[in-house]
Formats: C-alpha cells, structure tokens, sequence
C-alpha cells in the first residue's frame, strides 16, 4: 500500500528583518498509511501549525518535499490546488472563525459542492446529509455560526471537510477550544467517521493534550523544537518515553 500522504525532509525557516533566521519546522519526515490515524504532539511553539501549513499549503516550504496520494504537491498553487484540497481538507481551531459570519452554515458546507458545479437543490440535500453525519439535525443549515456552540460550530466545520469526500483529514487543535465533555463528543464523531471510511479516510491529528491523542490515534509523532523527537504507537511511548523531552511532556500531563 501506498502512503496517503508524505513528508519528506520537510522544513520551514523565517527570516527576520535584523535578526537570525529561526527555523520552526526542522527536517521532519514521516508517512501517513490510508485508513491511519497520526498523532502530533508537543509544547506550543513546537512547530505543528507550521508542519501542517506547509502541508495545506497555506505556507510554502524552504526546503523538503510533500506527497500527497502518489504526487508531488510541494509547490502546488492556483488552479492545481482545487484538486489537492478534494483529496485533503482541514479542521481548525476555532470553528466560528473558519466560517464566514454573514453566511448560514449550510452554505458554508454545501460551497465546495457549488464550487465544483452541483446544482441548488442537490447541494441543499447533501449538506442536510453531511451536517447529520456529523450529529446535526437538518436545520442548522439555516443557522448562522454565531447561532451555535463552539461544539456544533466545529461539527459543521467536519461536514464541510467531509462534502468532497476526502482522503486525508486535518485536524489542527480541533478540539482544544472545546469543553473537555464536547472534546469527547468531537472525539467520538472523528471515531465513527473511521469506522464508516476505513481505509478511504486518513487523519492527522494535531493537539497539545497527549491523553486525547492516546485515546484516538494508531501512532503519534512527538515535536520538540521544530523536529520530531521521538514515534511510536500512543501508548508504549506514554508507558516507555525515550526521550527526556517526552518524558516532562507526559509528566505534565497525565
Ligand atoms: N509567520 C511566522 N514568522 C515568524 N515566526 C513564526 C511564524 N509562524 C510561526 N512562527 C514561529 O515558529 C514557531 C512554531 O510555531 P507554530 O508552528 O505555531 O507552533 P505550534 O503550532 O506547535 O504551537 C514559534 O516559535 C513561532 O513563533
Ligand atoms: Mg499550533
């Protein structure tokens, strides 16, 4: 089988007017298999918005390469990036601000769809269908997003990830402005999404919290500093770290 999606030597410098160049994302390189679930763990400031950037896209690489289903994306832009973003979506943060505030939900969810020619009406149905995959009833497709919680918001934001049926799901601190009770639920919800896509969907998960990460991923890569420090499955390197960095991570923690 063939990775869904590779980085290879990936890595991110900026450079600062009058200061030395700092670099964020240093050399990391890792696989994601089809139907796998990848943690990314580490300290804020440890480089993981600027790792998952480069692999959105949102920001270019300095140096290494992305290989997302077989083809090389690296500098990927414009027209191509359409084609990229059907087979790879995004889950943010903070879910309110990933819509725009003027439009319903449901606009937000179906616009992929309208974007790639579906009719009104065809679309209305299948964001209706997406938004109760992800546990909301039909009519908060009419609801605007400050009309809903943090929780439901972020279930909309995964119904829109899902309307081009995706291979690659990311999910950057998805959770992590969420209640600790709506966290489970969001949890939940990405748990029957890999039950229903089996080998059809892969996610990488980025979060701080090395518990969530425990409960919910195949295998986790653990960041320090811009490099990955440390991999394996959730639980034998929380049981066994071999890193001293890991170690304090866990400690302060669990
Ligand atoms: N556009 C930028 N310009 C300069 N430095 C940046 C920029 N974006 C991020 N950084 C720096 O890169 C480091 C990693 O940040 P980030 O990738 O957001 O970490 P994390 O998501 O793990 O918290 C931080 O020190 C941050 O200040
Ligand atoms: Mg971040």
């Amino acid at each position: 089988m063939e990775p869904i999606l590779k980085a290879d030597n990936l890595t991110r410098v900026f450079s600062r007017k009058g200061q030395p160049d700092f670099t964020a994302v240093d050399h990391v390189s890792f696989e994601l298999m089809p139907g796998e679930c990848l943690g990314i763990i580490g300290e804020s400031g440890s480089g993981k918005t600027t790792l998952v950037n480069m692999i959105t896209r949102l920001l270019d690489a300095t140096e290494g390469r992305i290989v997302l289903d077989g083809e090389d994306i690296t500098r990927a832009g414009g027209k191509t990036l359409r084609k990229v973003y059907s087979k790879m979506q995004m889950v943010f943060q903070t879910p309110t601000e990933s819509f725009d505030p003027r439009r319903r939900l449901g606009d937000g969810v179906g616009e992929s769809l309208r974007n790639n020619g579906w009719s009104r009406s065809d679309t209305k149905k299948e964001a209706a269908r997406l938004l109760q995959v992800c546990g909301l009833t039909p009519e908060f497709a009419d609801r605007y997003p400050h009309e809903v919680s943090g929780g439901q918001c972020q279930r909309a934001a995964i119904a829109r990830a899902l309307a081009v049926k995706p291979r690659l799901l990311i999910c950057d601190e998805a959770t992590s402005a969420l209640d600790v009770t709506i966290q489970q639920e969001i949890i939940e919800l990405l748990n029957e999404l890999r039950w229903q896509h089996g080998s059809d969907l892969s996610i990488l998960f980025i979060c701080h919290d090395i518990a969530l990460v425990q409960q919910f991923c195949d295998r986790v890569l653990v960041m320090y500093k811009g490099s990955i420090v440390e991999q394996g499955k959730p639980d034998e390197v929380i049981r066994n770290p071999q890193n001293e960095y890991t170690r304090r991570l866990i400690d302060s923690i669990l």
